[in-house]
């Protein structure tokens, strides 16, 4: 049977970049013989609105028997001011947190074309390719205990950092494996100085890699070090590997160097299904967008290169992920530009439908 798709579009600029997204879809299917079967449902504030949550039990069901989830976008003012418990971005961490999405990946990729978009000097970024594998599902953000006490007399706020063995190593792994399809090189931060669960987090990380990878060139970096190294030379890194809270701010930081959030994708992934394939959800980096929503003015590329990050990581289709990936770049190197690519110099913005059609285009002349 063809491999199974589940498209999450949500809210604000989500469905209209992942319009485009199905154009393409639709294209691998006609032209390259790669069929898929594609649901549709709701998530975020339209799911909201319709069921009264955020991700209903019947499309949870769906996300986890689908060979990958590709999601939009969730939010917008109009469910700011709703329960926390059921936001829109609820329904992403329930997806998340059921689907056991251990391992985030994030590409910080400069195209040359736009390399003088970066924050950094054209040479310092130009060709960058690299990618950070964030841990997702643990550490500071879920430890226990936490909360607000009261001691003597005054507040006292409490998170606690806690690393599991099992969830260092599976996201350790995760890294190695993905070295092995690019440069098979990783680099794995932490702050073993001054942390118990960095001290483990090395351990861990050198056990497996001892073990399982030796063929991999591994090194270690204090994640402050790693902050600054990869503002100062970004091209020394290939596989980037940390844990919830550094992965959260280098992953940040990283996407910076490459210029605009309409650019950046990413795929979270989790344990192999029966079929082999890992549990995996692709989205983009953005956001709903709701300043631009309705107007054509969304950059499809950061959705349609989660597209591509799912034919590579999902469907074993590196050849075709390249393809997807060159196509973009053609297009911005002849000038393409939707209004958030546009420097200060300005320019004329093409719309989102346009930006699909030249990506389309490049594609057919493949
Ligand atoms: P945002 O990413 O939606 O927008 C930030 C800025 O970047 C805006 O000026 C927007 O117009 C621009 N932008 C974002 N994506 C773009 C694209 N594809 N093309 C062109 N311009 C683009 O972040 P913001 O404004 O902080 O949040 C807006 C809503 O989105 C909120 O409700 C927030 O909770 C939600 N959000 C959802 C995320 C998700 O679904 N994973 C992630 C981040 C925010
Ligand atoms: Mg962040």
């Amino acid at each position: 049977s063809n491999p199974s798709l589940l498209i999450l579009a949500g809210d604000g600029i989500g469905p209209e970049v992942m319009n485009e997204v199905k154009r393409i879809i639709t294209w691998y299917g006609d032209k390259r013989d790669m069929p898929f079967d594609v649901t549709e449902d709701l998530v975020g504030g339209c799911a909201y609105d319709k069921h009264g949550t955020p991700l209903h039990d019947d499309t949870m069901a769906k996300a986890q028997e689908v060979d990958a989830v590709l999601l939009g976008a969730v939010g917008g003012p109009k469910y700011d001011d709703l329960d926390f418990s059921v936001k829109p971005e609820r329904g992403l961490l329930r997806l998340r947190k059921e689907m056991d999405l251990f391992s985030n990946l994030r590409p910080a990729q400069c195209f040359d074309a736009l390399a003088d978009f970066s924050s950094l000097k054209r040479d310092i970024v130009a060709g960058l390719d690299i990618m950070i594998v964030r841990e997702l599902t643990s550490g500071v953000y879920f430890g226990e205990p936490r909360g607000i006490h009261v001691e003597g007399n005054e507040r006292v706020g409490v998170n606690t950092q806690r690393y599991t063995e099992s969830e260092i190593a599976r996201v350790a792994r995760s890294a190695f494996e993905l070295a092995r399809r690019r440069n098979n090189k990783v680099c794995s931060m932490e702050k073993a100085n001054v942390m118990e669960s960095g001290v483990l987090w090395r351990q861990v990380v050198t056990e497996i890699h001892e073990k399982e990878y030796s063929d991999v060139q591994l090194s270690h970096m204090y994640a402050d070090n790693g902050a600054m190294q990869l503002v100062r030379n970004p091209k020394q890194f290939d596989v980037i590997v940390t844990d919830n809270l550094f992965g959260d701010l280098l992953s940040d930081a990283a996407a910076m160097l490459t210029g605009s959030l309409g650019m950046l994708p990413s795929a979270s992934l989790g344990l192999p299904m029966a079929n082999g394939r890992p549990k995996a959800l692709y989205e983009p980096v953005h956001g709903s967008a709701p300043d631009i929503t309705g107007q054509g003015k969304a950059n499809p590329i950061a959705c349609i290169l989660s597209f591509a990050m799912a034919l590579r990581y999902s469907f074993d289709a590196g050849a075709e992920a390249d393809r997807l990936e060159a196509a973009v770049e053609k297009v911005l190197a002849d000038g393409a530009r939707t209004a958030d690519l546009l420097g200060p110099e300005g320019g004329s913005p093409i719309s989102t439908t346009e930006m699909g059609d030249a990506i389309l285009a490049a594609l057919d002349a493949s």
